[in-house]
C-alpha cells in the first residue's frame, strides 16, 4: 500500500497522473483517482496543541473525546514530562470514553509535522489584578517562537490562536508564520458568545441550545453585544427579557473571564478549550460553521488590515468568508472602539518588536 498523502499535500500515486492537492478528507476526487479518495478518507486528522497547561490539556481532552483525530500535546523541554504524562493519562480514557485516537505528549516539533490544525495555547495566563494586555511582552516572544516552528513543520495547517492578549497574538502569529490570512484565526468570540448564551439561558430558565446569538469585536470588555441579533428559538430576546436583564447578561459575559480569575487565581480553561475545539471541529469536518472568530478584515467592517472578532465561515480552508452584517449607530460606535483597541495593541507589539511591523 502506498504512503498516505497528508491533507493539504500534493499527492501522486501514479507518475502518469496529474498531481492533486488534498485539503479536506471530504474532498471529491474523480475517475481513476478513486482509490486515492478511499485512502484519504482512511487517514485520521492530526491536531497539535501547543502548551500543555490548563487550556492546552483541556483542548486535547475535548478533541480526543470528540474523536476529531490524533492529538499531539507539546510543551517546552522542561515540561516535556507533563505533556507526556497528560497525553498518556488522556489516552487511557479511550476505552471508557470510546474514542480511538493516538494522544502523544512531546517537546519536539517534529512530532507535530503535517498537522491539519494547530491550537496555540502557549503563554502566561492572567493572575488576579492583571488585564489580558499585561501579558503582551512575554507572550509575544512565546507565540513568535511557537508559530515559527508551526510554520516550519505544518505549513498547510490552520492555526487557532488562544494565547492572550488574543488580538495581538493573532497578529504576531500572522507576521511570524508568514501564513496566508485565512490560515490564521483567533479564539475569543466562541467563548464570549457561549458565556452570553449561558447567562441568558440561566435568566430565562430555558435550554442553552435554544439561544442563538452573535457578538463582534474583541475579547471580554471589548466585545460588541448584539441583542438585536439574539433570539430564543427564533423569538427575539427583547420579547422575553427587559433591556436591563439583557444588559446584565451582556455585562456578566464581558467580565466572565475576570470573575473566574478572581475565584480560581488563574484564567478559565474548560470553556476556552471548548471554544477552540469547536473551531477545530468546524475546520477538520469542513462544516462551514458560522462562528465569531478573530479573522483578518480589510475592507470588511472598514477595519483596514487587522484581525478582529467577526462572524466567519470556518471550513477546511480555514476562514473561508467573513460575514458582514448591518450595524446601527450604537453598534457601529462600539465596533469602532473595539477596532481601535486592536490597533493600539498591535501598535504596542510593533513598538516593542519592530521586526514584527
Ligand atoms: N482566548 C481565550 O479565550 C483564552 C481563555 C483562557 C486563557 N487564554 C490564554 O491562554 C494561555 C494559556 O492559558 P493556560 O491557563 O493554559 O496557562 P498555563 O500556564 O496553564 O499553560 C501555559 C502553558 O504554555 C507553556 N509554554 C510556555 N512557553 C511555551 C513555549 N515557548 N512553547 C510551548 N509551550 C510553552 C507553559 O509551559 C504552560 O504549560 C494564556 O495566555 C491565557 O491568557 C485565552
Amino acid at each position: 500500500m502506498p504512503d498516505l498523502p497528508r491533507i493539504g499535500q500534493p499527492a501522486v500515486l501514479d507518475p502518469r497522473l496529474r498531481p492533486i492537492s488534498i485539503r479536506s478528507r471530504r474532498v471529491r476526487i474523480r475517475g481513476d483517482l478513486k482509490s486515492l479518495e478511499m485512502l484519504s478518507i482512511m487517514r485520521r486528522a492530526k491536531i497539535s496543541v501547543i502548551g500543555a497547561g490548563n487550556v492546552g490539556a483541556t483542548c486535547a481532552h475535548w478533541a480526543a473525546a470528540k474523536e476529531l483525530g490524533d492529538v499531539v500535546l507539546l510543551d517546552i523541554p522542561d515540561k516535556e514530562g507533563v505533556a507526556k504524562g497528560k497525553a498518556l493519562d488522556l489516552a487511557c480514557c479511550g476505552p471508557m470514553e470510546r474514542f480511538d485516537a493516538n494522544v502523544h505528549g512531546t517537546a519536539d516539533y517534529a512530532d507535530t509535522a503535517g498537522s491539519d490544525v494547530v491550537i496555540v495555547t502557549a503563554g502566561l495566563p492572567r493572575k488576579p489584578g492583571m488585564s489580558r494586555d499585561d501579558l503582551i511582552g512575554t507572550n509575544v516572544k512565546i507565540v513568535r517562537s511557537v508559530t515559527e516552528q508551526v510554520a516550519k513543520h505544518s505549513p498547510d495547517s490552520i492555526m487557532i490562536l488562544v494565547s492572550n492578549p488574543l488580538d495581538a497574538m493573532v497578529y504576531t502569529a500572522w507576521k511570524s508564520s508568514g501564513f496566508p490570512t485565512k490560515q490564521i484565526v483567533g479564539q475569543a468570540g466562541c467563548l464570549d458568545v457561549a458565556r452570553y448564551r449561558g447567562f441568558l439561558a440561566m435568566k430565562l430558565g430555558c435550554s442553552v441550545e435554544d439561544i442563538s446569538a452573535l457578538l463582534l469585536g474583541g475579547h471580554g470588555d471589548d466585545m460588541v453585544p448584539l441583542p438585536r441579533y439574539t433570539s430564543v428559538h427564533g423569538i427575539p430576546v427583547s420579547q422575553l427579557l427587559s433591556e436591563a436583564e439583557i444588559t446584565e447578561c451582556v455585562d456578566r459575559a464581558k467580565v466572565g473571564g475576570g470573575e473566574i480569575v478572581k475565584l480560581m487565581g488563574t484564567s478559565a480553561y474548560y470553556a476556552p478549550a471548548s471554544g477552540s475545539v469547536q473551531m477545530a471541529e468546524a475546520i477538520i469536518k469542513d462544516k462551514k460553521r458560522i462562528l465569531p472568530c478573530a479573522a483578518y478584515c480589510d475592507s470588511e467592517y472598514g477595519v483596514g488590515g487587522y484581525f478582529v472578532g467577526v462572524p466567519c465561515i470556518l471550513g477546511s480552508a480555514g476562514v473561508e468568508k467573513v460575514i458582514e452584517i448591518d450595524l446601527d449607530e450604537t453598534e457601529r460606535a462600539l465596533m469602532d472602539e473595539s477596532i481601535s483597541h486592536v490597533k493600539d495593541l498591535v501598535g504596542t507589539v510593533t513598538e516593542m518588536f519592530p521586526d514584527l511591523a
